[in-house]
This record gives C-alpha cells, structure tokens and sequence, in this order.
C-alpha cells in the first residue's frame, strides 16, 4: 500500500482521515439504507436527509486541488456515495462547514462553490463555539455526524460539543491532539488551566494532576458521556508515522450500540492493520535517508499494546460484568466492554464462547445445540457456580 504522496510527512493525519472515512462510509451507508422502509423505523421510502458537519473545517494543509487530502472533500464524498448507493430512495444530503480563519474560509467557500448537487452546504465563518444553535437548528431531528477536529483544544470545549451530541441520531467524532494537550495538561499557569477545563468540561475543581494516557482519555470519555448524556463512546490511538507516541486520539460518541461496534472494526482494520505498513513505509524512507538498515515491524506497536491488554483482560471483564448481573443478554454486556476496551465484538464473542467450553458460563436455552459455534447478542448466558 502506497500513501498516498499528499500525505508524505504527515502520515498521521492519513490514518486519521482513513479512520473518518471509513466510520463515516459505514455511518451514511447504514443511515441512507433507513430510507427503504425495511430497516428501523419501518415506513415506506420515507424521506431521510443526512448531515455531515464539519466544526474546525480548513481547508487546512491541503496539498490536493481538489481538496481530496482534507476532511471537507472525505465528508462531502461519504454522503455522495451513501446517495449513489441508494438511488432508489429518498435521501437527502446536507453539511455544515464551519471555519474561523478568514483565508481558510475563502478557500472553502470557493471550493464549495464548484461543487454541485446533490449536497447542500452551509458554510459558517467564525468560531464553532458561536455557531452551536445555527448547527442545532438546521439539524433538527435528522441523523448528523459531527467532526471535531481543532488545531490545538481552543475552541472545542465541552460545553459546544455537548448541546450538539446529546441529541438522539447524532454521532460525534473529536480529535484530540493528545501529543499537544500531554505537554500542557498539568501546567500550572492560568490561562492554561481555564483552557483545559474548558476543553474537559470541568465546572468544579481540577482535572485530576498527572494522569497517563490511558487514565487521561477514561476521563475524558467520562467528562463527555455526563456532559452530553452520550451512552457509547470509545477513543483510539492514532500513533506518530515514525515515533512511537500516540500523536491523536479520536473519541467517537454514540446513542446507539452500532457506534462503537463499527469504531472497533474500524480501529482494527486501520490502527492495527493499514497504519503498520503506513508506518513501515514512513520509517523506511527515513532510515534509508540516513542510511541506516531498517527492521520492518510485524503488527502495529501502538495499536498492539492496547490490544493485548483487551484480549488479556476480557475473559475477567465477561466474568465481572456476570457477577454484578447474571444471566445477561450478550448484546447488553458487550458494548459496555468496548467502549474501555480496544477489542472487536467478535473477538469478545469467541472469548465468551471460549468460557462456555470451559463451563464457566453458560447459555441459557432450552435445547442445548451442540452444532453451535458461537455467542449471538439476543443470547442469554450466565455464571455458573463454580467460576
Ligand atoms: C486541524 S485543522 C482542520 C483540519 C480538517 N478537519 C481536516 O481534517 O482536513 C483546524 C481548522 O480549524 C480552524 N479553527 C481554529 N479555531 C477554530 C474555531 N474556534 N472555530 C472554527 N474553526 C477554527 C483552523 O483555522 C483550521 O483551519
């Protein structure tokens, strides 16, 4: 796989637009098949409209004409594609734009103004924090997916996001530039401090003093479920190209449980798969400028870290969630395990099964079925006794 040239140098910000494009694909594909009258709420080709909003918009750093490079062409082009899927139906596509910089905004209004149907664009000069009851607004009670993507964390405090992604139908993904806020999130001057409780949306008190990364984004993620009411939401590691830090981590939010199951296949398929020989090819071009010989990775270092752990800790978190509540639904016990943990649903499926092999759990059904191979959501288990 080549990166694209574009993205030469900034292979992070590739992998963080494959991570939107893929997530929101799969987002206007599963909202525009709504439009069929098969799937929920069952009317006959009812009208859907669709929205992409895009709240720290650019165009920014774009090395493409046509914008390919940049999350306003990725969104415009999802829901384009969600229509071209569909024809048959009613589907509507709209998207909000929304830029502070003012030769940024030009740049958008121009491009957007070659564009033509079948979206209908708004774009909104200025701060994103003033525009949340125009976006609130035109929204209505349609599907939307925000993106929150700030240069830095001025701007995107949590009490702009909130109002926004508390409403049902609504996801949100935020990029949080963990390299920045890291340097600056226990710093003790002022300014600084007000800054980072805006962006963590705390009213009272501190942000809790010298949290790990991990420690860091379980706040966070909890900051944003109180704030906005948001009952799935999970985060992912996007690393440097060619240092092994995390450089972004996306938190998306969710009002139902398809979010974080689509998130982690996603996660799966870019963070542990594609960003490996992203960052192989990255690594590859440095070392042989400096003339050094390469050892190319197998797997993902970063994503491989957050993985093994889930793997590792997902047969206690099966037999823990039973403890507290036994039998359960599998379909209730897994979201709530993937929004901590970096683990796909059918991972987390064959593990459960695993534990039905061991007689740790079991499933509750009338025939036992010996043909059957593996744990379904609608399926009961339980504890049983000696675990
Ligand atoms: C990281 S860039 C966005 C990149 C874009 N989302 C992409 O993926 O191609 C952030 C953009 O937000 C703009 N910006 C900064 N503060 C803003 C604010 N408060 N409201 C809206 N836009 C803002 C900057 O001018 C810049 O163009």
């Amino acid at each position: 796989m080549n990166v694209p040239v574009e993205y030469r140098g900034r292979e992070q910000t590739y992998l963080k637009h494959r991570v939107l494009t893929e997530y929101l694909n799969s987002w206007a594909q599963k909202w525009a098949s709504t439009a069929r009258g098969l799937a929920w709420p069952p009317q006959p080709n009812r009208e859907v409209r669709l929205w992409y909003v895009d709240c720290f918009a650019g165009p920014w750093q774009a090395n493409n004409q046509n914008l390919e490079d940049t999350s306003v062409a990725i969104g415009l082009n999802a829901l384009k594609q969600a229509a071209r899927r569909w024809t048959e139906f009613n589907i509507n596509l709209s998207a909000i734009f929304v830029e502070k910089n003012p030769t940024a905004f030009s740049k958008l209004e121009k491009f957007l103004s070659t564009q033509t149907e079948p979206v209908k664009t708004h774009p909104l000069f200025g701060a994103f924090g003033d525009h949340v009851t125009t976006i609130d607004r035109l929204l209505g009670t349609d599907p939307a997916f925000l993106f929150v993507d700030p240069t830095g964390w001025k701007g995107a405090g949590m009490s702009f996001i909130a109002p926004l992604a508390s409403k049902p139908h609504r996801d949100v993904l935020i990029n949080v530039m963990f390299n920045h806020i890291n340097r600056f999130k226990d710093d003790p001057r002022h300014f600084l401090r007000e800054q980072m409780k805006d962006f963590f949306g705390v009213n009272s008190g501190n942000i809790p003093p010298k949290l790990g990364e991990d420690e860091l984004f379980a706040f966070y993620r909890e900051q944003l479920r109180s704030a906005a009411k948001i009952p799935y939401i999970a985060d992912l590691a996007i690393p440097h190209s060619t240092k092994d830090r995390t450089w972004f981590r996306l938190v998306v939010g969710g009002h139902h449980h398809a979010a974080v199951e689509l998130f982690r296949n996603v996660e799966k398929r870019i963070c542990g798969t594609e960003a490996n020989t992203v960052r192989n090819e990255a690594r590859s071009r440095e070392t042989l400028q400096l003339g050094l010989p390469l050892e190319l990775e197998q797997e993902d270092i970063s994503y491989q870290r957050l993985h093994q752990t889930a793997l590792l800790q997902a047969t206690s978190d099966i037999l823990q969630n039973l403890a507290r509540k036994s039998p359960q639904k599998f379909g209730d016990l897994w979201p709530h395990i993937l929004c901590e943990r970096h683990i796909t649903k059918s991972e987390l499926a064959q593990i459960a099964f695993s534990l039905v092999k061991q007689n740790r759990i079991s499933i509750i059904e009338q025939e036992p079925n010996p043909r059957r191979r593996s744990i379904k959501s609608e399926d009961s288990i339980e504890l049983l006794r000696s675990t």
